[in-house]
């Protein structure tokens, strides 16, 4: 194997990574600065010894084996590995091993580099756990929002609109009262009537949009039927809703599930309303094993997916946040001009691994 010079020392031992060269037998030729520290040996001890020993025995059989495959292999190999740093702390490491040729193109010897990551690591663990912990956090104000908005739903439901029933009651007696009336004061208890209908009307359909009673008493199915209808009575837009997931099977999906299911149909429904133009929407739910399948597609302008992600907007973000706080999926396919499709995968049943997603995500 060819000398090395004073130059490509002076390289090698400013480089911060570790680097060597071996020859076909694993014995070292070549370490620079940041190696000889690691390995806590002298360079006299290094040079010509293999890494069995060098390292700590059990590390010595595996670099052997590294060795023996960037050889045999002829080409380059990265794996990640564990080892105690030179302060005993257990250290991360990026390792890169590849065969050196010479002029021939015959196998002469490996070449390695290994990186200290572990700054890298530990920021990306306190990453994952981080956003794990804003994933919680997001999951439990979605259910104290989605708790305040069935309080909300039911008094106004319950509450106000007793009380209008008892003031339509009240204006219908009034009515039968046609003698002490004067034919004005007929027309204006008319008029109250309808004031008192419309408010009705108006009550009950914010109690509805804040949270739609038939879902906790009728379940899904008859949920996400409410749901389509109203689409297309408020937008004039036809909605087909293609349901194929057996009635029980929806009755027992556990509540959070369908409300998550239930909200990503809302919320795409209403940008479908708001953004497509479109005139023709297809909502489609299946169940597939212990999953079920939702899309949510329109004929619409389209969008540039891309732009779409960093608009700032909350919606499609919302809608994602919800499939993954199940362990799910979401995604959105689009082009301008050809229409959207909002696709996810839901879990139909908490599982162990949904348990433990915070933790991986
Ligand atoms: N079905 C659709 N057809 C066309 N464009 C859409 C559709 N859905 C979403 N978009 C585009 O993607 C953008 C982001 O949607 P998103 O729901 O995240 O936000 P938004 O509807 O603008 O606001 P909000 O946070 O109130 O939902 C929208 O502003 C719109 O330009
Ligand atoms: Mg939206």
């Amino acid at each position: 194997m060819e000398t090395y010079g004073e130059l490509h020392r002076a390289i090698l031992n400013n480089i911060p990574d570790q680097a060597w060269l071996k020859d076909t037998e694993s014995r070292y030729v070549l370490v620079n600065e940041a190696f000889v520290t690691a390995c806590g040996r002298t360079e006299q001890e290094i040079i010509g010894s293999t890494p069995d020993k060098v390292w700590p025995s059990e590390l010595g059989k595996v670099y052997l084996s590294t060795d023996r495959a960037a050889l045999d292999g002829g080409v380059r190999r990265r794996y990640e590995e564990t080892r105690q740093g030179a302060d005993g702390t257990l250290r991360w490491f990026d390792t890169v091993k590849m065969p050196l040729r010479d002029d021939d193109g015959r196998v002469v010897g490996t070449v390695g580099i290994s990186r200290d990551i572990t700054d890298l690591k530990r920021s990306q663990t306190e990453l994952l756990d981080s956003r794990s912990q804003l994933r919680q956090l997001s999951a439990y104000l979605q259910s104290i929002r989605e708790a305040e908005r069935t309080r909300i739903s039911r008094e106004l439901h319950d509450e106000l609109g007793q009380l209008l029933s008892g003031l339509r009651l009240g204006l219908n007696y009034l009515q039968t009262q046609a003698s002490a009336t004067t034919p004005e004061q007929a027309g204006h208890l008319q008029m109250l009537k309808h004031l008192v209908d419309a408010t009705m009307d108006a009550v009950h359909r914010i109690a509805s949009d804040l949270r739609p009673a038939v879902l906790d008493e009728l379940g899904l199915h008859a949920a996400l039927e409410w749901l389509t209808e109203s689409f297309t009575q408020r937008n004039g837009v036809p909605c087909e809703l293609h349901l194929a997931m057996p009635e029980e099977l929806a009755r027992s999906i556990d509540a959070e599930r369908s409300t998550a299911i239930f909200r990503i149909v809302q919320e795409a429904l209403t940008n479908v309303s708001r953004h497509a133009q479109a005139s023709r929407a297809v909502v489609e739910i299946h169940a597939c094993d212990d999953h079920c399948l939702l899309s949510i597609a329109d004929d619409g302008c389209g969008m540039d997916t891309s732009r779409a992600a960093g608009s700032g907007s909350l919606g499609l973000l919302g809608m994602r946040e919800r499939a993954l706080m199940l362990d799910g999926q979401l995604s959105v396919e689009s082009r301008p001009g050809h229409g959207t499709r909002v696709a996810a995968r839901i879990p139909l049943h908490h599982t162990a691994v949904a348990a433990t997603a915070g933790a991986r995500q």
